[in-house]
């Protein structure tokens, strides 16, 4: 349990908030636990009617810790990862999530939204998926998920080239479902919030779960995290962590391939 995640249940609705603004909601281990924490209670704690995600600071998250990708690359990760339960969780969640993005989703910050079943951003939001600049594979199950929503070129184009996602191309390519302004998206979640939590809960998993084939969404995750454990430490992603902890460009050209 950590205080970078603030979880609050009220009037059924569990909101999980990213509560670590001085690193842009980086996500680390710990945070990964209580993520994975939230999401199991929501499902199985009777009393939540939908989970609600978003994050405190001027951005909803700049993905995984990339200080702790570089310590597992040189072999100092934790003993044990909690990512994949949060992973694996929000695969198998039935109960509804909203997902309230502003400013910059990036990484699992924007995939996650790929669990979520009503998205709202700011007009400034921007989805960023920048595994490939960072010598890495895409996660929780997005290789499936994003080509499945946006089409093949599009998600090879967002995942190859990592450039932001501005939130009305997002709402076009049917990522999200809509954009408010930056001073509503917490009052505008909350109202949906409220909306679906008065709906009968029992009915609503039910949909869900026949929307989601929760068993090949996991299968998919546990493939890509084959591919990204070996990424992980690779020279290439060595060259990237390096890169970003000396705030400079990456320079792959002297990197080899394998
Ligand atoms: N992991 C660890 N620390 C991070 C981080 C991350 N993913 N993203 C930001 N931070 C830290 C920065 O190192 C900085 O710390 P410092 O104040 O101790 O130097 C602090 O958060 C503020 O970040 P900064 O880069 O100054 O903010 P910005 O508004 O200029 O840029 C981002 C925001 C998100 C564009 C930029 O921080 C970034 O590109 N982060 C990495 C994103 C990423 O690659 N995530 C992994 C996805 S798989």
């Amino acid at each position: 349990m950590t205080a970078e995640i603030r979880v609050d249940l009220s009037d059924g609705i569990l909101t999980i908030t990213l509560a670590r603004p001085d690193k842009k909601n980086a996500l680390t281990n710990e945070m990964y636990s209580t993520l994975a924490d939230a999401i199991e209670r929501a499902e199985h704690d009777g009393n939540v009617r939908v989970a609600l995600i978003q994050g405190d600071g001027d951005m909803f998250t700049a993905g995984n810790d990339v200080g702790e990708f570089a310590a597992i690359a040189s072999g100092k990760g934790p003993s044990e990862s909690h990512v994949h339960r949060f992973l694996h969780a929000l695969a198998k969640a039935t109960v509804p999530i909203i997902g309230a993005v502003h400013g910059k989703a990036v990484g699992v910050g924007a995939t996650m939204l790929l669990h979520c079943d009503y998205v709202l951003l700011t007009q400034d939001a921007e989805l960023i998926t920048p595994f490939i600049n960072l010598a890495l594979v895409p996660e929780a199950a997005s290789s499936y998920l994003l080509p499945l929503r946006v089409g093949h070129v599009r998600a090879f184009e967002m995942f190859a080239m990592g450039e932001p996602l501005n939130a009305q191309t997002a709402v076009a390519w049917g990522i999200a479902n809509k954009v408010c302004a930056n001073d509503e998206l917490r009052i505008d979640a909350r109202r949906m919030a409220e909306r679906i939590a008065a709906k009968p809960a029992g009915s609503l998993g039910a949909m869900k779960t026949l929307m989601r084939q929760a068993e090949m969404l996991v299968a998919q995750m546990d493939r890509e995290s084959a591919q990204f454990q070996e990424r992980l430490i690779s020279a290439e992603a060595r060259e990237a962590f390096a890169a970003f902890a000396e705030k400079r460009r990456p320079d792959f050209s002297k990197v080899a391939q394998h």
